[in-house]
């Protein structure tokens, strides 16, 4: 894929994700209307971010910098304050633009930061990893930490648009390219099976920043996710069956290591290990084979990514997965596979299956 290539996402309202190299050109169009455009990155992005302000300078935009700390760091309370006081001071108006610059960390924080400030500004989402191409900052799901637990505050905010440029994978470190990797492979197993066989026959092409593979499959991740969105935008089991949950296949127990590791762990990893958890899980329940198990183990392992977990933390996991089962107020649920690509739910498990599944992942 060498041209740019547009997605309409039809959810809450229509917005285009475009995906190409050197799309930087494509932002006075979506920040017309505005005065004042706000970028809010971290400081490793600070010479894109600059280049950016530049540019919309010379298109007669007011525009500022907000730095924010990496990773999760950023998404914090005093964090999404220190942005909104910044924006008050900057006379920030309804009119005018916010712009996440970053990997999923701060393009939730952007999106979150653009959902509060006078009940609703614009953000233009910029992700420049994987993992935000193709999930955090398409779908309009905005979020800060707390100590009760990850993501537990934010709201639903659609962005205006969001562009794609490869050419920001240059400068990804390749842990970090290939931990957003992780969610591709998960939309080929809950979704789309050639993205799966692509991987497969391509082995490390698909992960070359330069290749245009790359890029082909974030597109086909990002359509799975307009489909998935435009239907249920807000995760309510709009439309029948699982829904958007089904993007949350491995996520059940990837947030719990991520918990128990303090965050010290890359998000994608920690799903690596949980889809492997929950393929474990759907076979001891009969719905996966031993050969479906094992292709998610060969495909993740066929890239380096992790597929195993430290065999002692079994009770600090439990209880971080009941932090999931707080936030919708029933019992412990799952999204598992009923055979490849048929996502479903498998609500309060056997304790004694969700500890084999353990077992069977633990080093
Ligand atoms: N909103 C959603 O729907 C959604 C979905 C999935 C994940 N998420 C969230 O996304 C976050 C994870 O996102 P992530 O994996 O992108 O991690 P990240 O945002 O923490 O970024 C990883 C690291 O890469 C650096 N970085 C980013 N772009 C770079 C570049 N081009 N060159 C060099 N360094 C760069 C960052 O500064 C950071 O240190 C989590 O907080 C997760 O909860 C949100």
């Amino acid at each position: 894929m060498t041209a740019s290539y547009t997605i309409p996402v039809t959810a809450e309202h229509e917005y285009p994700v475009i995906i190409g190299r050197g799309l930087l050109g494509e932002l006075p169009h979506l920040c017309a209307g505005a005065q004042r455009v706000a970028i809010i990155h971290s400081a490793v992005l600070t010479t894109s971010a600059e280049a950016i302000r530049d540019d919309l300078h010379d298109g007669g935009f007011e525009c500022f910098l907000i730095e924010v700390p990496a990773s999760e760091d950023a998404k914090t309370a005093p964090v999404a304050s220190f942005a909104w006081e910044t924006l008050g001071t900057c006379g920030f108006t309804r009119s005018d633009v916010i712009v996440g610059l970053g990997g999923g960390a701060t393009t939730d924080l952007a999106g979150f930061v653009a959902a509060t400030w006078l009940r609703g500004v614009k953000v233009i989402q910029i992700p420049t990893t994987v993992l935000a191409m193709v999930d955090a900052a398409v779908g309009g799901k905005t979020g800060i930490n707390s100590d009760a637990g990850k993501n537990l505050i934010g709201s639903f905010h659609s962005p205006h648009g969001v562009l794609c440029d490869m050419n920001a994978l240059d400068s990804l470190p390749p842990h970090d390219l290939l931990s957003g990797f992780a969610e591709v492979i998960k939309v080929g197993f809950t979704h789309d099976a050639s993205i799966l066989t692509d991987i497969e026959d391509r082995g490390e092409a698909c992960i070359d920043p330069g290749g245009d593979l790359l890029a082909d499959l974030v597109r086909r991740a990002v359509q799975v996710k307009a489909d998935v969105v435009a239907v249920d935008f807000k995760e309510t089991g709009e439309g029948g069956g699982v829904g958007r949950a089904a993007l949350n296949y491995g996520h059940t127990f990837g947030h719990a290591i991520e918990r128990v590791e303090s965050y010290r762990w890359r998000h994608g990893a920690a799903i690596s290990v949980g889809m492997v958890y929950v393929a474990e899980l759907a076979r001891l329940g009969g719905k996966l084979t031993e050969s479906d198990v094992q292709r998610h183990r060969d495909l993740l392992e066929q890239l380096g990514l992790p597929t195993t977990y430290a065999g002692d933390r079994w009770d600090q996991l439990l209880s971080a997965m009941q932090v999931d089962k707080k936030a919708r107020g029933s019992v412990l649920r799952f999204v598992i596979l009923n055979g490849l690509q048929n996502p479903v739910f498998w609500e309060g498990p056997d304790p004694a299956l969700l500890h084999a599944a353990y077992g069977a992942v633990t080093a």
